[in-house]
């Protein structure tokens, strides 16, 4: 669905003006159109429709009150990384049996609040996460569910940066080690063991891989029941991809028609943990030309968003495509650009060597495909306030995050005693 076209020559956002938007709140701001969020979620429940599941928003994609608040009230849960995460998800009401808590590095304090909570489960990343979580339940008088994720050992196919499910990762466990390891855990008092889990990688855009791990996965599931270990949950972990430029990722219903078969076999119920998916082409990243600048090697364009507010390109030199505001802007005349950021660092681009419109100061630009880990991995490098999320609606649209201040870039430093 694209949710993002011109209307009189001006690239809207469902029904609102992106130029209203940047004269409203400036630039940069991130603008998220809710109905193609709400849309993606409603495609999976019915991808997904008579097989009991529950769709766990990956939130560190886009962890905004507002979005999240969007999937829960369509009976989403969410897949939290953090104690901070937990304390955003009930905050924007998220129930807590609909939360898994994923990731290698769970702290002491972090464990304790999610239990705590009454989280749905634990996706446990090694042997000594389990002893930890059994030794705080237990001081806590509480009983931990736990899944186990393993690592299938499957080639997600996708950038080495976001790829988490071969052997050489450092997430889950090892499969060959998972069954005894599920044995112990059974026997440890505080832990209730209730399914298995994976996650093999992210921006995924084939099937074949998951259908994999899935199977590798039910092949686990069939030999714990052999053993009397009967499980409830299996969780698949995220990772569909969208398209940035001209991939072809699966739809929600090709990607359950492929999983249903295995699924239907085991019984058990499923959870989904997909971020990307969701919000990412959902968001924009809006920005405006600062300076036009030619070298002798090239033209920049230079905007007011940089890598502190979208990092992707820099970090993983990914696409994004990007579309001027004004649908005439350049009036018919091309060229061959960088759009960069004002930080100082080579690599600081948004866009490299792309064909534009030929670019003016005060023209505005949308970065697309950027609701997911925009925001979310933005930071206040070179000391520049965050960016505005605005949510769009049909013809509505709010701040739901207003713009950092300066003051906000300082906030809780101090001088040394000594210094003063
Ligand atoms: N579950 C687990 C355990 C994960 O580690 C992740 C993502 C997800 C779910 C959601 O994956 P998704 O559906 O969004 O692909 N910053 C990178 C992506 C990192 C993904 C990390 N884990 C990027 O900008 O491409």
């Amino acid at each position: 669905m694209d949710l993002f076209e011109y209307r009189d020559g001006v690239l809207h956002a469902e029904g609102v003006s992106l130029t209203e938007i940047a004269q409203a709140v400036g630039t940069p701001t991130y603008v998220y159109a809710q109905s193609a969020m709400r849309a993606e979620f409603a495609a999976f429940q019915e991808a997904f429709a008579g097989l009991d599941h529950l769709i766990c928003y990956a939130m560190k994609a886009n962890s905004n009150k507002a979005v999240l608040g969007s999937f829960a009230a369509m009976g989403g849960g969410a897949d939290i990384v953090s104690g901070g995460e937990l304390a955003r998800a009930l905050a924007a009401g998220v129930p807590a049996e609909r939360i898994v808590y994923s990731g290698v590095g769970k702290l002491d304090w972090e464990l304790e609040a999610a239990l705590k909570a009454g989280i749905l489960m634990f996706n446990v990343e090694s042997a000594q996460e389990l002893t930890v979580l059994d030794q705080i339940a237990g001081r806590l008088g509480l009983k931990a569910p736990v899944s186990l994720r393993v690592n299938p050992d499957v080639d997600a196919k996708t950038h080495p940066k976001i790829t988490t499910g071969l052997a050489k990762n450092k997430f889950g466990l090892d499969m060959g080690l998972a069954f005894a390891q599920y044995l112990h855990a059974a026997r440890l008092p505080n832990l209730v063991v209730k399914g298995v889990s994976c996650h093999i990688g992210s921006q995924l855009t084939e099937v074949a891989p998951f259908v994999d791990a899935l199977e590798r996965l039910a092949d686990l599931v069939q030999r714990l029941r052999r053993e009397g270990l009967r499980l409830e949950i299996i969780d698949l972990g995220g990772g569909i991809g969208i398209r940035y430029n001209q991939e072809t990722p699966p739809t929600p219903r090709e990607y359950a028609a492929r999983l249903r078969p295995v699924l239907e076999g085991l019984g058990l119920k499923l959870v989904l943990e997909p971020g990307r998916r969701l919000v990412g082409e959902a968001g924009v990243l809006l920005t405006r030309v600062h300076y036009a600048k030619t070298t002798p090697a090239k033209h920049f364009v230079v905007v007011d968003a940089a890598m502190n507010d979208l990092i992707r390109p820099a970090f993983y030199d990914s696409f994004h495509a990007v579309r001027p505001v004004a649908q005439n802007a350049g009036n018919g005349q091309r060229l061959v650009a960088d759009v960069v950021g004002g930080i100082c660092e080579t690599g600081d681009f948004l866009v490299r060597e792309r064909d534009l419109p030929v670019l003016r100061r005060g023209d505005l630009l949308a970065i697309m495909s950027a609701g997911a880990y925009g925001f979310a991995m933005s930071s206040q490098y070179n000391s520049r306030p965050r960016a505005a999320e605005v949510l769009v609606c049909g013809q509505e649209w709010a701040v739901v995050r207003r713009r950092e201040s300066i003051e906000d870039l300082s906030r809780g430093e101090e001088l040394a005693p000594w210094m003063i």
